[in-house]
């Protein structure tokens, strides 16, 4: 790859990664083929032509667009299959990986067919890719809570392997108190919580995540920059930010690369890290924002070697997990 000798040895959890994000052209026809059905694009060079995004929601529409090709369980595993081959070659040894149960249900998919789909590949993923894993159900914001207590409440019957439960979709205008009681539900069930906030949305809605919702870690979180109170809290309670640089530039949430604000937040003491997103749509994997942080703000050894640490310590890794990893 392009990251680098000494990258390419460090161990790295991937902690901001939707599967459904991971889903390339190639494989969208090849479901769509095998599932007997027609894409509203003739081949790969008109599907690839839209992913040209200007905000959030532009890429959601897409996103939500092409999991059409998802119907059956072995379509989920071959997803994720995919994905964590990937993900080792880039050094990844651990992938929290979340899934939008709603997206799929909204369809016509069961949840037992996403859920056993996906889950079927993590199981065997330490044996067959060295790679620990972690299922977290994200819950889509622009949904009601109602929706989102419903899901919960079937996702618990049916036993779901989870680990954690998330936040995401379309940001502003959705903050996170409206899922207080989603969230307090999942702590009671005992599983760790993550959201998305100041991606699009405000530093408010960081603090409301903190505050409200209790989560242990802010999935983007850029815009804390625009609080300087806010930066200064996150330091002192080594919150971790789960940063996206390629989806960023993507999205339209920071010009360039070279705009990003993470050198800033690194020099501030902010315990960043850098993860994916949705690989099959920003233009790359986690080796990949790496190999291009590098090429435009000149990311040192160092601070590579601090992002890939950070990476281990901010997961929900089990501690005897992180110590091998570290
Ligand atoms: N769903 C998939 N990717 C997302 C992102 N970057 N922000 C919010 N929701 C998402
Ligand atoms: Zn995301």
């Amino acid at each position: 790859g392009m990251a680098g000798v000494l990258f390419e040895l460090l161990p790295i959890a991937e902690l901001h990664l939707h599967i459904e994000g991971t889903l390339q052209p190639e494989l969208i026809f090849a479901l769509a083929a095998r599932n007997g059905m027609d894409l509203p694009y003739t081949d790969l060079d008109e599907l690839r032509a839209l992913y040209q995004f200007t905000d959030l929601q532009s890429f959601l529409d897409l996103y939500y667009a092409n999991m059409a090709v998802l119907q059956t369980e072995e379509d989920f595993a071959d997803m994720t299959r995919a994905y964590l081959e990937r993900a080792a070659a880039a050094g990844v040894r651990h992938a929290e990986i979340m899934f939008d149960p709603q997206a799929h249900l909204s369809r016509g998919v069961a949840l037992e067919t996403c859920v056993n789909g996906v889950a079927s590949v993590l199981a065997t993923s330490m044996e067959d890719f060295g790679v620990s894993t972690m299922l977290i159900a994200a819950f889509l914001r622009d949904l009601s809570e109602e929706s989102a207590l419903e899901v919960f409440d079937n996702l618990m019957a049916m036993n779901a392997p989870l680990g954690a439960i998330g936040l995401d979709s379309a940001e502003v205008g959705n903050p996170p108190a409206k899922f207080e009681r989603l969230f307090a539900k999942a702590r009671d069930a005992g599983l760790r919580l993550t959201a998305h906030a100041g991606e699009e949305g405000p530093a408010a809605y960081i603090i409301e995540a903190l505050d409200i919702l209790g989560v242990e870690r802010i999935d983007h979180g850029i815009r804390c920059m625009d609080d300087p109170d806010l930066v200064e809290r996150l330091v002192d309670e080594r919150i971790p930010l789960t940063v996206c640089p390629l989806s960023n530039v993507r999205l339209r949430a920071v010009d360039t690369l070279a705009d990003h604000p993470l050198p800033a937040m690194l020099a501030a003491g902010l315990n960043v890290s850098v993860h994916s997103d949705d690989p099959a749509y920003f233009g790359g994997y986690v080796d990949d924002n790496f190999a291009h942080l590098r090429a435009a703000v000149g990311l040192s050894e160092f601070d590579a070697a601090r992002l890939a640490a950070n990476s281990i310590h901010s997961s929900f890794a089990s501690e005897e997990r992180k110590a091998e990893l570290l």
